[in-house]
């Protein structure tokens, strides 16, 4: 697909989304947080959910969190503006409670379409609720962090590759050791060569509306 087309979707999917009422999340949010930086990335993040600031200022990751993200992606000579970065849920949960299923069920197709369109080469997951919804598996973050997995996304090969949220690592100081050595191996997969997985599709492409539907013109 051409990058000038592939942003057009992008866009579109971010109207969409903006005005998504699927599940009881739009009452509370003052806006969508769809997620920001580059729409070619090779490497994509995908956290939980936004939280107070994200909400307020319609962009992911940009509290406490977001400044150790920073950080790290500093630490292997990268900036946001070299990834792209959103969450499993694109509106906040009141007072920042964990997603509940339903919740994580409507934005689902939003988080896939996302990967689809951006088509990146290392999706890595922050934190036990992304990691989860994008393998698929019920294993636990403490079990998978640092340990790339293949997945066929549509019709090409993604790694995803499982982190600790930084969030988590802000007050646990071993924890934050580990997610810094865990990041350190980000350039070597970014690097190598994507291997061919058996085309069982993972994750479901989610059919693009067609703009008029969406009211755009
Ligand atoms: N934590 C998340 O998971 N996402 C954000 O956008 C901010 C904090």
């Amino acid at each position: 697909m051409a990058a000038a087309e592939q942003l057009t979707e992008l866009e579109v999917l971010s109207r969409q989304v903006a005005g998504c009422t699927r599940c009881r999340l739009h009452e509370g949010r003052t806006q969508v947080v769809f997620g920001n930086g580059n729409p070619d990335a090779d490497l994509m993040f995908v956290g939980e959910a936004p939280g107070f600031h994200e909400d307020k200022q319609g962009l992911p990751f940009v509290g406490q969190a977001g400044k150790l993200l920073d950080k790290l992606l500093a630490g292997i000579g990268l900036t946001r503006a070299d990834v792209f970065v959103c969450n499993v849920l694109k509106c906040r949960p009141p007072g920042n409670r964990d997603p509940v299923p339903d919740e994580k069920e409507a934005c689902e197709p939003y988080l896939f379409r996302q990967v689809e369109l951006i088509r990146p080469k290392v999706v890595a997951t922050l934190g036990n609720h992304a990691t989860k919804q994008l393998s698929g598996k019920e294993t636990g973050i403490t079990r998978v962090h640092g340990q790339e997995q293949w997945l066929k996304v549509g019709s090409f090969d993604v790694v995803l590759y499982p982190l600790y949220h930084p969030a988590a690592a802000l007050y646990t100081p071993a924890m934050l050791t580990v997610l810094e050595q865990d990041f350190a191996r980000l350039p070597e997969l970014l690097g190598r060569t994507i291997e061919p997985v058996a085309p069982v599709p993972v994750l479901a492409p989610v059919a693009a509306e067609p703009a008029v539907q969406l009211g755009l013109f």
